[in-house]
């Protein structure tokens, strides 16, 4: 049976059978009259120490004493799993998803899980990317498949099939969805395994996609964004994409909480680096769009493409030059033109920096020939970043 005094033990120090045993075995044991009788008992004595084990103990039993919690057979667990995800699904719809772990695709939601003992879980060893589906076509899917094969790499993560296979079950899953216009995100982890801080004991890699149809309208309009108090990540970090995007969500979420769209890094020579899910560039008052450099910050898949789209906008004469270096607030914040540019925003103007309004506090023409040139070359560039998807 299990004693009162092995509840009263740190949680750690109790063995995990015990603990077990007295959750199941406490409503039984502990009477209100036994409980009351272990309060006397323990006052009688004296000691702070032995009343402070006493009130964790009560509280212990509290916890456990919880009768309504039900336990549920695998199809009762899927029901309501699925139950809960139709409860809280907005405007995306989750289509498909592939898992190594089962090595196959689903179309169930209620299947699209992963497992708990997955290194990327419980450790965050994992690496990931999105792909945007434009119109039965993947968006400049081999340069986000070289990004996210250099992060596992850096991540010491082996990669549990050969790029072209990953490759095509990607497409596969997709075409499986039978989405046009949507996402697809996928992962790459250590896999699953035990819950140890090594992965050694992980039984093999994992791959894991999922195709998300997003019909929601892209917004244009110009936004504010503040510097971020958050630390960016140091560049052994920053350059990877994986999953420890906790500075990333905190830096959001003090944007938001000022009003703002984005919080922007600064890097710790004081420069511009980058946003939490997208890069930044300006268009300085000579007429020059000005890029951060990669070397410290994600290489961004579209803000490279733009540098590439943005060599017409200076044939042109709509802009006298492209820089990609060392930009400073001073030089971004007194730019004609600051834009986000990511695969989630495009490229979007920002009207406001901290208290400073940007150009003439309008969406800037630069960013929106920027934003054409992206619109026009997942509609119809070329094939080298069109992928098509055989539905
Ligand atoms: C930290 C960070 N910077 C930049 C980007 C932009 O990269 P991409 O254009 O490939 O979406 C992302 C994208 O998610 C990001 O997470």
């Amino acid at each position: 049976m299990a004693s009162l005094s092995s509840l009263s033990q740190p949680i750690s120090k109790t063995p995990y059978n015990s603990l077990k045993f007295a959750s199941h075995s406490t409503n039984s044991l502990l009477t209100p009259k036994n409980r009351s009788f272990s309060g006397l008992g323990f006052r009688s004595l004296g000691l702070s120490c032995v009343v402070k084990n006493s009130i964790q103990s009560e509280a212990l039993v509290e916890a456990t004493q919880i009768s309504d919690v039900p336990l549920l057979s695998c199809s009762e667990a899927m029901e309501r799993l699925r139950n809960s995800q139709e409860s809280y699904r907005g405007k995306q719809q989750f289509l498909a998803m592939y898992s190594s772990v089962y090595g196959g695709i689903t179309t169930d939601p209620a299947a699209m899980v992963i497992p708990m003992d997955d290194h990327m879980v419980h450790r965050g060893h994992g690496v990931f990317d999105t792909t945007a589906i434009m119109d039965g076509y993947l968006y400049e899917l081999d340069q986000h498949l070289d990004r996210i094969l250099r992060s596992a790499k850096m991540a010491k993560i082996n990669i549990p099939f050969d790029r072209e296979s990953i490759r095509r079950i990607l497409i596969q899953t997709v075409s499986a969805s039978k989405c046009r216009n949507g996402s697809l995100r996928y992962w790459l982890s250590a896999g699953p395994g035990d819950f140890q801080l090594s992965p050694s004991a992980c039984h093999k890699p994992s791959l894991y996609a999922i195709v998300i149809e997003d019909q929601s309208p892209a917004d244009q309009k110009g936004i504010k964004v503040v510097t971020s108090s958050i630390p960016i990540k140091p560049p052994q970090f920053a350059t990877v994409k994986s999953v420890n995007y906790l500075p990333n969500v905190l830096s959001k979420m003090e944007a938001e909480e000022n009003g703002g769209y984005a919080a922007i890094w600064l890097d710790d020579d004081g420069y511009v680096a980058e946003g939490p899910n997208m890069n930044v560039a300006f268009v300085t008052k000579d007429k020059k769009l000005v890029m951060p450099h990669f070397n410290k910050i994600l290489s961004g898949c579209t803000a490279r493409r733009v540098l590439a789209l943005a060599e017409g906008l200076v044939k042109e004469g709509t802009i006298r030059g492209i820089r990609v270096g060392n930009v400073t607030v001073e030089e971004g914040k007194n730019a004609d033109e600051m834009m986000l540019i990511g695969s989630g925003v495009l490229a979007r103007s920002v009207v406001q920096w901290d208290e400073q309004i940007i150009g003439d506090g309008k969406e800037g023409p630069v960013t929106w020939a920027l934003l054409n040139l992206i619109v026009e070359d997942m509609n119809s560039g070329p094939d080298t970043v069109r992928v098509p998807v055989p539905y």
